[in-house]
Parts: C-alpha cells; sequence; structure tokens
C-alpha cells in the first residue's frame, strides 16, 4: 500500500509532549497506544512543551507558513492543521503525518444568515470543506499520524456517520484497516456512502451511538485496535486548530463569542483548550466566549449548564439532527471546563429552530447539514433572550457540508413547498418557467 511521505521538517521532532491522565494524574509517553487512562480508565490530555516563541514571534511563524503555502511551503505547512505543529504533536516526524492536506476551511459572512440571527457581524467558519466534508478531518489526521507512530495493526470507532467518513479516508491513505460502529437506520446517506467507498469495515449495531461507543470501548481494549474517537487526547489536539485557524484569519482578534454544535463533546473540549492555551501563550489578548449548542432532544449538557453542572447528566437522545443524536457525551468534563473557561453559555434548541436556521444559511448558498444549523440557531436563541448582544462579534462553525445529509436537504426544501414538483414534459416545463419568471418579476 503506498504511503504518502511528507517533505522533512526539521524542527518537528525535538519537542516531545507528556499524555497525562486528568483524572488521576498518571503520565505516559506521546508514544502511548492508549486512547483513556490504562490506570484508571480516565480521559488523557496531552500536553506539549511550550514552544519557544510566544506572542508575536509565534503569531508571526504562523501567519508565514501561511504565507508560503501556497507556493514554498512543505506539505506540513499546507495543512491548516499542521501548520499549527508546536501546539498539535511536535513530536512527529515528517513521513509519520498523515495528511490530506485538510483544514484551511472558508470564514464567510452573508447577511442573510446575521440578519436571521441577529447580530450584526456573524461569521460562518465552514469546516464543511475539509475532505471528507466535516470537521472530523482535523482530529483524524492527528489520530491516524499517532496510529502510524505506535504501529497499529488496526483503528477503529463508533460513529454518527462524519467520524466514520473521515477514519475511513484518513485510515486508507495509511495502509490502516479500519473498523466504524454505527447506530443502524440513523446515519445519513451521504456519510455511509462515504465509510462505504473509502473502504472501512462497517457494523451497524441495532443500538445508538452510545450503545456503539460503549461496544468500541470494549472492543478496541480486548481486541487491541486502537481507539480514535474523540476521547482520543490526540483527536482534541487536531481538532484544536478550528479555533487558531479562524483567529488567524481574524488578524489574530478574538470575536466576542465562538458558536458550535456540541453531542459527544470532544469538540467542545478542544475549543476550550485551544482558548485556553492561545492565550497562555499570548497569540490572544483576549478569551472569546463558548456558546455550546445542543439539540433540545438531545441535551444533557444543556441541562447540567443550568444547575452549574452540579451532576453528570445522561439522556435517551431523539433529534432530527443526527450526527448530534447523543446522549451520554464522553467529554463531558473536559467540555465543563472550557464552558467555565470561557465563561461560556450552553443552549438547547428544538429541530423547527435548527431546520429553520438550516433553510436560510442553504438559501444563501453557503448550506450545511442539520447539525452545523445549530449554531447558528443557538446564537438566535440567545440574542433574543438578551445573552448576546446585537453589537457583538460571533463565529458560528459549520461543522459538516450540506451534502452529507441530501435527504435532509431535500426534506427541509419540500416542507418549504419547493421541490416537490412532478415531472414535467416539454411544453409544461416552459409554461412552467414563463409562470415562475412572471411571479418573480413583480
Ligand atoms: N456537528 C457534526 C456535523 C458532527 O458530526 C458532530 C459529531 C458534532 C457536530 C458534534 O461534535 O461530538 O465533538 O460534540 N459527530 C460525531 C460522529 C459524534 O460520530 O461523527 P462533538
Amino acid at each position: 500500500m503506498p504511503v504518502q511521505t511528507l517533505t522533512p521538517v526539521p524542527s518537528m521532532s525535538d519537542q516531545r509532549s507528556t499524555v497525562r491522565c486528568a483524572s488521576c494524574g498518571a503520565t505516559l509517553d506521546d508514544r502511548t497506544a492508549r486512547a483513556t487512562c490504562p490506570n484508571c480508565g480516565g480521559l488523557l490530555a496531552v500536553e506539549h512543551v511550550a514552544p519557544k516563541a510566544k506572542g508575536a514571534a509565534l503569531r508571526a511563524l504562523f501567519d508565514e507558513r501561511l504565507g508560503a503555502a501556497s507556493y514554498r511551503g512543505s506539505a506540513a505547512d499546507r495543512s491548516g492543521v499542521w501548520r499549527f505543529r508546536e501546539l498539535v504533536l511536535p513530536a512527529a516526524r515528517a513521513e509519520e503525518i498523515v495528511s490530506h492536506p485538510e483544514g484551511n476551511t472558508p470564514l464567510v459572512a452573508r447577511e442573510a444568515v446575521a440578519s436571521f440571527a441577529g447580530v450584526d457581524a456573524l461569521r460562518l467558519k465552514h469546516e464543511g470543506h475539509n475532505p471528507s466534508a466535516s470537521f472530523k478531518d482535523r482530529g483524524m489526521t492527528a489520530a491516524l499520524t499517532q496510529a502510524r507512530r505506535i504501529g497499529a495493526r488496526a483503528v477503529a470507532c463508533a460513529s454518527t456517520g462524519n467520524t466514520s467518513a473521515s477514519l475511513a479516508a484518513y485510515a486508507a491513505q495509511a495502509g490502516i484497516p479500519a473498523f466504524v460502529l454505527v447506530p443502524e437506520g440513523r446515519v445519513s446517506t451521504g456519510k455511509l456512502a462515504q465509510t462505504l467507498a473509502y473502504g472501512a469495515h462497517m457494523i451497524r449495531l441495532r443500538g445508538d451511538f452510545d450503545d456503539c461507543l460503549e461496544l468500541a470501548r470494549e472492543a478496541s481494549e480486548q481486541l487491541g485496535i486502537y481507539l480514535v474517537n474523540s476521547l482520543n487526547p490526540f483527536r482534541v489536539e487536531g481538532q484544536k486548530t478550528i479555533v487558531l485557524e479562524l483567529l488567524q484569519q481574524l488578524g489574530w482578534e478574538s470575536p466576542d463569542w465562538i458558536a458550535l454544535p456540541a453531542g459527544n463533546l470532544g469538540n467542545t473540549a478542544a475549543f476550550g483548550k485551544a482558548l485556553r492555551e492561545a492565550h497562555a501563550l499570548g497569540l490572544i489578548d483576549r478569551v472569546p466566549r463558548l456558546l455550546a449548542v445542543q439539540a433540545a432532544g438531545a441535551a444533557p449538557f444543556a441541562a447540567g449548564f443550568a444547575d452549574d453542572f452540579a451532576t453528570r447528566r445522561r439522556v435517551r437522545a431523539e433529534t432530527a439532527a443526527t450526527a448530534i443524536r447523543i446522549g451520554d457525551p464522553a467529554s463531558w468534563d473536559r467540555a465543563v471546563e472550557a464552558i467555565r473557561f470561557t465563561q461560556g453559555h450552553v443552549v438547547a434548541v428544538s429541530d423547527a429552530e435548527i431546520f429553520a436556521a438550516k433553510r436560510v444559511i442553504d438559501a444563501c448558498g453557503v448550506g450545511c447539514e442539520p447539525a452545523s444549523a445549530a449554531s447558528v440557531a443557538g446564537v438566535r436563541t440567545l440574542v433574543e433572550r438578551g445573552v448576546i448582544g446585537r453589537d457583538e462579534r460571533v463565529v458560528s462553525v459549520l461543522t459538516g457540508h450540506l451534502l452529507k445529509d441530501p435527504d435532509a436537504a431535500l426534506a427541509a426544501r419540500v416542507a418549504g413547498g419547493l421541490g416537490a414538483e412532478e415531472p414535467l414534459t416539454r411544453d409544461e416545463a416552459l409554461g412552467h418557467l414563463e409562470r415562475v419568471l412572471a411571479s418573480s418579476s413583480h
């Protein structure tokens, strides 16, 4: 199987990192094959030796790589993840990195979406522009790089669809067999098609995502398969670059809020870690507030926020935004830290509110999958409640592409009275065009 190698980047191998358990404090080498703590089963986090450059010098280093990327930069510089490698996995050698490349996603402003949300300055960070069309590629490039570093015989995940598509793509590139566990009947067509086409072994489980994750954890433990769900600490390191890249696109001027959809809470945890580190290293002066948005039928974290996270909650999840149909989020503790550190907020929005936001995002030519639209629906709700001010600067992260869930996109239009017409003959079609033109010209 051909393996893509990247041009050597000499500075990448001299900086080691430590992997530490957040619960019992155990430390592991950064070549660990463990996705969770071998002593207590707790969540692991990666800590890097701080880069020598800080503040303006570190910003300049990242900016120089961005500027060089298009013509003379290394393959690592061309990736919107590995450009920030000092904060991702500095010890990875160039030939170990499994990169498409990924990242470099657009930050766009659309008047219609801003006015729907009720703020003057709303930007959309569209992670659907990644190679497998969701933000998962940012974590997966780091996780598959780690899989290669430890010589993993196989990789596995549980997924609502996007993680499985991304894992399948990156495992194919790395030449490592991939196993994915998905909830039967609840994964959208686009995601299933990608996972199968990229060549992963797919198991459809009779159960929901939470059942899949439990089984994936057990199976990987028993069979020695490397688990790459978002509780894997290297996934978190890669996903931090969504925040680093959007800050770089804003000239390192923090927005007031960053809003994102929240399911298993891996991304919320990653965003919090990114902001903590960016602030500690002087990349930014001010920490933006995080807004984690859940679907009302799958909102244990929003319920937890309402009582200051006094207890960890679990629910049986139900929502048409299948990507975030998760009732027992794995990265709960790390996400609580992220919300507290950023003085953030967590809110639940109904499926109707999610689909109303999706229709506006789709209709302006940007488009996204249902779960992603929660990040705009949540902003609208908090503006209505007076938590977000109309003059505050907000970035909403669109986590996946419209074509991930074509059935939902069509259903949303049909519900709005569009796209449901019967096929027409040539003459009927001409008459129809005339009528539509006439009615839209006044
Ligand atoms: N948006 C999309 C499009 C997703 O696919 C997911 C998660 C999320 C948001 C939520 O992110 O879990 O880190 O809080 N999808 C996972 C998957 C669960 O298996 O693809 P989170």
